[in-house]
């Protein structure tokens, strides 16, 4: 089997030309105008400077490039006929891919929803998946006959939670309601457009991202509290779409909280279409503990306390923990306990990186972070886990959501001031790495 070595972006976080060519607002520019106070209305000029950017890909060596489509940009108002110069962009790109001997993997949803799309209701929306599907068959009309890989949506349990919830992401809403509403109708649209894609010969499938929920301690508080969390944040979308079910001591959780989930008669059956890989988003694992800090294993409203603690291990410059024998352990699981091919769609880290005059990173850290974790998959691999590929994040520097532009995930160097792209150290060992062969 072979193994796909590639690096990812996303629309919002690196095309700028955000008014350009028929493109309208998604809750990103809104959230970001409003909340963050820095913008990707330039980002990295990547609508401008494409041909260039894939020639860096290019200069890397790897096989395949993972990036998404912008939604306003293809169907501006979030229904309705296609906006062909926003779709002419993407075709141009698959073409220089193609070109330059790069697989394009696309991503449909990386997070920018047109606004009007939440103006009437967003994710929380049963109508919101049926336009996901919409957009998703005007994309695919038009680069189905070049695109092999497509991925459905990116990290839904980011969308759901940390936009609806905690309101920390777009659209910045703080009602658990919504959020749950939100989990269903991510779903459903993942179903629909799998449905929509999928033919012989193509490979589709949804990244997640996936901690890896380990028991503060082999206490059963500890490791009920663990899979509680699990049970949150990855079954819960993990478990309809492999299995067709929702997790039963989920929907018990929730049912104990008032809860539920807006399901409808065959929503699940759409849900649970066939796909043929699981991307894995990972940058670190955690710890969960079913006792407050005083000691309590519930709290006011009864309701089982679920601490999170960060393993004590050297951190990265966003003070995440790095713990790459976690991912090797998590691959595993996912292997044994759901059988479907894997791919990791991102991994990366922020430090404070520092360029010398020539624009050059010398970023160490960032490299060991990077080796661990593709040896923590080729590790994964020798123990039987069927894992075939591994994305870099990110190909370049870019808009990092809540955080701006001060956080720094790029293997590539950008100056914001002149654009001027410059490989970091990071990137010259994954172009060696990817030399010597899986
Ligand atoms: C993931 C996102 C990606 C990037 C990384 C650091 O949650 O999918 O866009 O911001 O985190």
């Amino acid at each position: 089997m072979t193994f796909t070595w590639g690096v990812a972006t996303s629309a919002y976080q690196i095309e700028g030309a955000a008014a350009e060519d028929g493109r309208t607002p998604s809750i990103w520019d809104t959230f970001a105008r409003d909340v963050v106070g820095e913008t990707g209305d330039v980002a990295c000029d990547h609508y401008h400077r494409m041909p260039d950017d894939v020639q860096l890909v290019k200069s890397l060596g790897v096989d395949a490039y993972r990036f998404s489509v912008s939604w306003p940009r293809v169907q501006p108002r979030g229904r309705g006929p296609a906006n062909q110069a926003g779709l002419d962009f993407y075709d141009r790109l698959v073409d220089e891919l193609l070109g330059a001997g790069i697989d394009p993997w696309l991503t449909l949803y990386h997070w920018d929803l047109p606004q009007e799309l939440e103006d009437a209701g967003g994710w929380p929306n049963r109508d919101t998946a049926y336009r996901f599907a919409e957009y998703t068959g005007l994309v695919h009309q038009r680069l189905h006959d070049r695109v092999r890989n497509w991925g459905t949506v990116n990290e839904p349990w980011c969308v759901a939670y940390l936009g609806y919830e905690h309101g920390v992401h777009a659209p910045g809403r703080k009602d658990f309601r919504a959020a749950l509403a939100a989990t269903h109708h991510l779903l459903l649209g993942h179903g629909l457009a799998t449905a929509l894609i999928r033919k012989p010969g193509t490979v589709v499938g949804p990244a997640l991202n996936i901690g890896t929920a380990t028991p503060a301690s082999d206490d059963p508080i500890d490791i009920a509290a663990a899979r509680l969390a699990d049970g949150m944040g990855t079954r819960i979308f993990l478990d309809p779409i492999a299995r067709g079910a929702y997790p039963g001591d989920v929907l018990e959780h929730l049912a104990a909280r008032g809860h539920g989930l807006p399901i409808r008669d065959g929503d699940l059956k759409i849900i649970s279409a066939p796909i043929d890989i699981l991307g894995v988003n990972f940058y670190f694992g955690q710890d969960f503990a079913g006792r407050d800090l005083d000691g309590n294993t519930v709290d006011a409203a009864g309701l089982p306390i679920v601490r999170e603690i960060m393993p004590d291990v050297p951190r990265t410059a966003l003070n995440w923990p790095i713990t790459p024998d976690r991912f090797t352990t998590l691959l595993l699981r996912l292997h044994h306990d759901y059988g479907i091919p894997l791919a990791v769609t991102e991994n990366g880290a922020v430090y404070d990186d520092r360029p010398d005059d020539t624009g050059y990173v010398a970023d160490h850290e960032r490299t060991a972070y990077i080796a661990a974790h593709v040896d923590a998959v080729f590790a994964a691999r020798a123990a039987g886990a069927d894992v075939r590929g591994y994305f870099a994040w990110s190909l370049m520097d870019n808009f990092e959501w809540a955080e701006g532009y001060a956080k720094r995930f790029g293997l590539v160097h950008v100056d914001y001031e002149t654009q001027v792209r410059t490989p970091k150290r990071s990137a010259l060992w994954l172009r060696d790495r990817v030399r010597s062969g899986a």
